[in-house]
């Protein structure tokens, strides 16, 4: 395995917000972790890049256990993130964000910002314009073309379809398959549970900082209780 959580428990105060998430991420894989709000998904993406710390379990990422390793240590280590909200400097213009995303790593960074480029050609004509004045979807694109800069191993990628109409949804979705087809193992929470099973190879759903399931994406889109709960399409949903 890539990455693993495993059985971690994480508190915020006296409040558990993760208790006892295991999950597994494989080389090549796009895994998504669906559930509803709160139910820990930012929570277990922001303790995977060192942001929370554990109470217990741990993380392990290419056979190391990168429990206590520092935020930054694990992002140089190939862990790269586009957090939830985004994130990006909005006084930085486009190129000045998307080269702050390399600025821990070495060697030439042109070949990478060619690739953002030809995945997101609406960055490449904005490239001199301050994120702040950015879309919102331009400035998801933004941060996962900055997450890219990075080179990581693994993308986590936090709600990247949140606030983006209908086509754009079904493009940042094309754009996350070809970003693995090229070599990047993804993780990638959602609550457009739909789409980020049709995209994921494997799936685990969260509920109240719990995994209830896990399984192959395709098993749960048919999955009775996943179809009620998270596609809206069950028994006794309109339209059932
Ligand atoms: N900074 C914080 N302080 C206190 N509690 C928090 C904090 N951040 C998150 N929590 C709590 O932890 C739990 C998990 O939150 P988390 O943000 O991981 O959920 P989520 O699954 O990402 O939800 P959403 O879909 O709304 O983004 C929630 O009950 C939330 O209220
Ligand atoms: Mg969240």
């Amino acid at each position: 395995m890539l990455l693993e959580i495993r059985d971690i428990h994480v508190h915020y105060g006296n409040i558990a917000a993760l208790k006892g998430v295991t999950v597994e991420v494989g080389e090549g894989e796009i895994v998504t972790l669906i559930g509803a709000n709160g139910a820990g998904k930012t929570t277990t993406l922001k303790t995977i890049s060192g942001l929370r710390p554990l109470t217990s379990g741990s993380i392990w990422f290419e056979g190391r256990d990168i429990s206590r390793m520092p935020g930054h240590k694990r992002l140089m280590a190939g862990i790269g993130q586009a957090p939830e909200g985004r994130g990006i400097f909005p006084g930085m213009s486009v190129l000045e964000n998307l080269y702050m995303g390399a600025y821990a790593r070495k060697g030439s960074v042109d070949k990478d910002l060619q690739e953002v480029f030809e995945l997101f050609p609406r960055l490449a004509e904005r490239r001199n314009q301050p994120g702040g004045t950015m879309s919102g979807g331009e400035q998801q694109m933004l941060a996962i073309g900055r997450a890219l800069m990075a080179r990581p191993r693994v993308l986590l990628l936090d709600e990247p379809s949140m606030g983006l109409a209908p086509m754009l949804i079904q493009q940042i979705f094309t754009i996350i398959e070809e970003i693995n087809r090229r070599g990047t193992t993804v993780l990638v929470v959602e609550q457009n549970a739909q789409q980020a099973l049709q995209l994921a190879h494997r799936a685990y759903v969260l509920e109240t900082g719990r995994v209830v399931k896990s399984a192959p994406a395709r098993e749960l889109l048919d999955d009775p209780e996943v179809r009620a709960a998270y596609l809206g399409t069950g028994a006794g949903a309109p339209g059932a």
